[in-house]
């Protein structure tokens, strides 16, 4: 079986091959991004209406690419599957349309995914793949949630942040400190001469003894020491408010990642989303899990943002695991706003 997976969830346009026979692990043909960051930079954030316009731009030679990469006909595709949400409600239309019409000239079966699904299980195609279960710690630009998974469907949201999310106060943060979009990678960056302990900064909802987050007091912390250091602050000053404000975030992650395996009795996490890229949370939760002889598992760097990889894997593990059929349709619908635990 050969799955073509659709994103177009946010401001990726990313098109991919996944491949799998019986009850082998689907194993990854080809995949292949367009990334609009430069598009939305000079607008210091994502511009839905111009995400939507490039998505139509870029699918269909992602795909063509793709295609060649793997060496594969469109007479190959066996089932094509896209995310169906929760994203911009513009930008899913643009996947869905795309994915439905090739699905219907090919006369071949359709899904629509869910995007988080999708990080949920993108370790899968790692040379170190999870086993299930374990707890999923979810950090993107628009989630933090910690999710008990059992096994494909199977999904238990055991805490989630209550305002910002953890890419959120990167990115807003990175913003305050004069940073262009997104923020994530590039706090990351200025904070590696930064020194973690030289700002106070609140860690939210640390002892609040649930799963719960919140960030958004963070960003406002942050934007008092911005306003004290002035119109002109040092390079070093600017880098060590980077590494305190990075260090408060993984901290806080860290934190309740280890709470949530305490409470569950679980012995795996999976980390996914945009923000599993981080090297300072990466190295924390290596530590933090070695501690308690507890496995953590992440994608492969390029998948941990956007990308239509993980759509076909979620595609592919749904149907191997029986939780979804996928069927011809000449309709379809997308879902801005879709909690993961609402999907079986
Ligand atoms: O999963 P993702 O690509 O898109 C969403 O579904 O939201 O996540 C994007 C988020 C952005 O907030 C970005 O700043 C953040 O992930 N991010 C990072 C890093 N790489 C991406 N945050 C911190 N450190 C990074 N290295
Ligand atoms: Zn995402």
């Amino acid at each position: 079986m050969q799955v073509l997976g659709i994103e177009s969830s946010c401001d990726e346009s990313g098109v991919a091959l996944v491949q799998w026979q019986g009850g082998a692990a689907p194993r990854l043909l080809a995949h292949a991004l367009f990334s609009q960051i430069d598009l939305h930079q000079a607008y210091g954030g994502v511009v839905p209406e111009l995400a939507s316009r490039d998505h139509i731009r870029r699918l269909l030679p992602l795909m063509r690419q793709v295609l060649a990469e793997a060496g594969s006909r469109l007479a190959d595709v066996d089932l094509v599957a896209y995310t169906r949400g929760p994203g911009l409600a513009g930008a899913l239309l643009i996947g869905a349309g795309v994915g439905c019409a090739l699905a219907a000239a090919l006369g071949k079966p359709v899904l629509g995914v869910h995007h988080l699904e999708g990080h949920l299980l993108s370790p899968f195609l790692s040379d170190d793949p999870p086993q299930f279960p374990f707890v999923a710690l979810l950090v993107s630009g628009g989630h933090t949630q910690l999710m008990q998974v059992q096994g494909v469907g199977d999904y238990v949201l055991l805490g989630e942040t209550i305002d910002d999310a953890a890419g959120e106060a990167f990115d807003k943060s990175a913003k305050l400190l004069g940073l262009a979009y997104p923020g994530g990678p590039a706090l990351a960056r200025l904070a590696i001469a930064g020194d973690a302990a030289a700002f106070a900064l609140p860690r939210p909802l640390l002892h609040s003894g649930d799963l719960d987050f919140s960030f958004a007091g963070l960003k406002t912390a942050v934007l008092t020491q911005v306003r004290k250091l002035g119109a002109t602050p040092t390079l070093q000053q600017r880098a060590d408010l980077a590494a305190s404000t990075q260090a408060a975030i993984v901290e806080v992650l860290v934190n309740k990642s280890m709470r949530a395996l305490r409470d569950t009795g679980l012995t795996r996490l999976v980390v996914a989303g945009g923000v599993g890229a981080n090297a300072q949370l990466r190295l924390s939760l290596n530590a933090a899990c070695a501690k308690v002889r507890a496995r953590v598992h992440y994608p492969e760097l390029p998948l941990c943002s956007d990308n239509g990889a993980m759509i076909a894997l979620a595609a592919a593990m749904r149907v191997q695991a029986g939780r979804t059929r996928p069927e011809r349709s000449l309709t379809f619908d997308v879902k801005p706003r879709w909690a993961l635990g609402a999907i079986g």
